[in-house]
C-alpha cells in the first residue's frame, strides 16, 4: 500500500510537485497520467526515496519514507525511466547482482531470480547478455530488477515508452499479472506513469490526472468514462482548460527531465 501525504517539491522557483496526497492499495494499478513535466518522475523519484520531498511524506506499506527509509526503500521497486541495466551482463548474473544490492540473503538469492525470471517471462534468456535482447525483452529485465526483492509496492515509469505495439501488449499484460497474480502469488500495489490515454484505460483501475505538479483528478476508471464520458476530453479539459494554464516561468508542458 502506498499513502502520500502533501508531498511537494521546489527547485528554486519552480513547484515540480504540489501538494500531492492519494493512496493506494494491494491489488491496485493507478496510473499517474499527465503531460510532459507534470511531475510524474519527480513524485515517483520521492516515492522511492531517490529524492527528498520539500514538503510531505509518504508510507510505503506503512513505512514512512523519511523516518524508516530502509525498510520503505526495501517494499518498492523501481522502473526508472532508463533502468540501471549493465548491457554487458547476462540476465541471470545481473538479477542476482541486484538481489544482493536489495539486501535479499544470500542463501534465497538463487530463488529469488528464478522467481523473477519466471514471472517476467525472461526464463529462456537467463544466459543471454542484456545488450543482446530486443527492447521489450531489455524492458523485461527492467521489470524483473523492480521485483526481485519481492516489494509490495512497483513504481513504473512509462514503462511501455518506446516499444512495439507487440512489446507493448506483453508489458501491458505483465503488469496486470503482477498486481493480480493467476497463480495466486501475492498481490503488488502498482503505479505507473504514461502520457498516453489508451494506456491508462488498458490496465489501470484508478486514474490520477497530474497537471503542473497538482492532483488535477483522482477516480476510477468506470466512474469517469461511465456516462458516456470520453477519457480524452476530462484530459484535454483538465490540462488545457483555460483556467488551468501555467504561469509564466511555472511548469511547461513541453519540458521533460
Ligand atoms: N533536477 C531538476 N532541477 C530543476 N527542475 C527539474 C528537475 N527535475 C525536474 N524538474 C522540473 O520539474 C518539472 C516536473 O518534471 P518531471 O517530474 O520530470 O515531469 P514528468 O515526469 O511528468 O514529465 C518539470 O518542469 C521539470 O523541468
Ligand atoms: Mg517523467
Amino acid at each position: 500500500m502506498i499513502e502520500a501525504d502533501g508531498v511537494s517539491k521546489r527547485y528554486g522557483d519552480l513547484v515540480a510537485v504540489d501538494d500531492v496526497s492519494f493512496k493506494a492499495e494491494a491489488g491496485e494499478v493507478v496510473g499517474f497520467l499527465g503531460p510532459n513535466g507534470a511531475g510524474k518522475t519527480t513524485t515517483m523519484r520521492i516515492l522511492t526515496g531517490f529524492l527528498p520531498a520539500t514538503d510531505g511524506t509518504a508510507r510505503i506499506d506503512g513505512h514512512d519514507i523519511f523516518e524508516d527509509p530502509l525498510a520503505a526503500r526495501r517494499a518498492v521497486g523501481y522502473l526508472p525511466e532508463t533502468p540501471p541495466l549493465y548491457p554487458e551482463m547476462d540476465v541471470a548474473g545481473y538479477l542476482k547482482y541486484v538481489a544482493k544490492l536489495k539486501d535479499v540473503p544470500r542463501a534465497r538469492r538463487g530463488e529469488a531470480v528464478d522467481r523473477a525470471l519466471e514471472r517476467c517471462g525472461l526464463a529462456d534468456v537467463h544466459r543471454r547478455v542484456i545488450g543482446s535482447l530486443s527492447k521489450g525483452f531489455r524492458q523485461r529485465v527492467g521489470l524483473a530488477q523492480a521485483i526481485v526483492h519481492e516489494p509490495s509496492v512497483l513504481i513504473l515509469d512509462e514503462p511501455t515508452v518506446g516499444l512495439d505495439p507487440i512489446q507493448i501488449r506483453e508489458i501491458r499484460q505483465l503488469i496486470a499479472d503482477l498486481a493480480s497474480p493467476p497463480d495466486g502469488a501475492p498481490r503488488h500495489t502498482v503505479v505507473l506513469s504514461t502520457h498516453i490515454l489508451p494506456e491508462v484505460e488498458a490496465i489501470c483501475r484508478r486514474v490520477i490526472m497530474i497537471h503542473a505538479g497538482k492532483k488535477v483528478l483522482d477516480e476510477p476508471i468506470e466512474e469517469l468514462t461511465g456516462d458516456g464520458r470520453r477519457l480524452e476530453d476530462v484530459f484535454t479539459r483538465l490540462t488545457l482548460g483555460v483556467d488551468d494554464v501555467p504561469e509564466a516561468g511555472a511548469a511547461s508542458p513541453e519540458v521533460s527531465a
